[in-house]
């Protein structure tokens, strides 16, 4: 509760909204709203949100993840793309910079924020917590983002750095602590948040993960369940079928309940996030909302494909994005959603499928 009034007494201030953009970003959210009242037909809106992923580089190379794929090539989002995406969409809330990729190892990653927060749009981001040294913390914590994830997947070195392959445990642990106590400092400051992909790998620290990041003084912490195979890729169903832990087992079910109870004896938000456990009568709602824009400008729908090699509904670089997200593509896709009429490369988001 504390936590939720902090992050919404933060956004209001830390985020002023250009007057001149105001009446559009509302007029926008108005139809938003009145379309997912009813109906989901014809979008007349733009999204209200987005992801943009500012690199697909990575100086990890984790289990589950599409950037430790053999034969990846990672790119750079530049600056003007970014901008063409920001220009493009002046009715956006909100944008996370995420994707694939370290966003820290991209040098125009503060620009990116800063350009963005001038058009009264609410940053968040997730790190993998490697590239936490002193300049990046104070940029991190100056920077006037609503939220930073940074990404704990163990509670042990062996264990941490199982996954997280090229890892350092300690070097991650320290630099959160770091950023935690920076911002800590400051009330108008980021929410600092742990996020933990639950896996077979790690499950046996779902206690000492929870511990661990409340020591640490994380603002909250977040289990994701739902391994993503990037847009049903054939390689990533099979690496990634045999991490995933069984969400309706019983010792689960048993251990969710119980680590629920002792986030609220010991005042810590905790949030178990099922992924994308969608079925015929609970649809996917991505297309309605939001876009995913990658490193190179391609528009996917969302970020569990990511891949603009798997799907890709046009680029930035080549049109507007409101001509994009009109398109004939775009309506077909939203049209197979509705119908269930899916494509291979949602069928892993739906339990009808799985
Ligand atoms: C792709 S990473 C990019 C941000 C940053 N490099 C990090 O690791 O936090 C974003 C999030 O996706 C998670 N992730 C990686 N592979 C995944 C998969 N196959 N399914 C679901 N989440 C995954 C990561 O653990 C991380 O929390
Ligand atoms: S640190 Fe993030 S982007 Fe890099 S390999 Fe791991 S999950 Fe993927």
């Amino acid at each position: 509760m504390l936590l939720s009034i902090r992050r919404l007494v933060n956004t209001c201030i830390i985020n002023t909204f250009p007057l001149n953009l105001l009446p559009r970003k509302l007029f926008n959210l108005a139809n938003f709203f009145i379309a997912s009242k009813f109906e989901r037909g014809s979008v007349d809106y733009l999204p209200i949100s987005m992801d943009v992923e500012p690199t697909t580089a990575c100086n990890f190379k984790c289990t589950m993840c599409a950037v430790s794929m053999p034969d990846f090539t990672a790119k750079n989002m530049n600056i003007e793309t970014f901008k063409k995406a920001i220009d493009d969409n002046p009715q956006l809330l909100k944008i996370k910079l995420q994707g694939l990729g370290e966003v820290l190892t991209n040098k125009q990653f503060f620009d990116m924020v800063k350009y963005a927060k001038t058009k009264g749009i609410v940053c968040e981001t997730t790190t993998n917590g490697s590239l936490l040294n002193s300049k990046n913390i104070n940029l991190l914590r100056d920077s006037g983002m609503s939220r930073i994830m940074v990404s704990i997947d163990g509670a042990t070195k062996s264990t941490f750095e199982e996954i997280r392959v090229q890892s350092n445990f300690k070097v991650v642990v320290d630099g959160a602590r770091q950023l935690i106590k920076q911002c800590k400092k400051k009330f108008l400051r980021p929410q600092i948040s742990a996020w933990c992909v639950l896996q077979n790998s790690n499950y046996h620290e779902i206690y000492e993960i929870f511990e661990l990041c409340r020591d640490m003084g994380f603002d909250d912490l977040s289990y994701q369940i739902q391994l993503t195979s990037w847009g049903g890729q054939e390689y990533w169903l099979d690496a990634n079928k045999s991490k995933q832990i069984n969400f309706n087992a019983e010792q689960v079910q048993n251990d969710v309940e119980k680590l629920k109870s002792l986030a609220r004896d010991k005042n810590f938000a905790l949030h178990i996030y099922e992924g994308n456990a969608l079925t015929f009568e609970k649809q996917c709602e991505w297309p309605f909302r939001t876009s995913h824009i990658t490193a190179d400008g391609s528009i996917v729908p969302c970020a569990l494909i990511s891949d603009p090699e798997v799907v890709t509904l046009g680029n930035i670089n080549e049109e507007s994005y409101s001509t994009i997200w009109q398109s004939k593509d775009y309506k077909e896709f939203r049209e197979n959603i509705k119908n269930n009429k899916l494509d291979d490369y949602c069928k892993d988001c739906y339990l009808e499928y799985r």
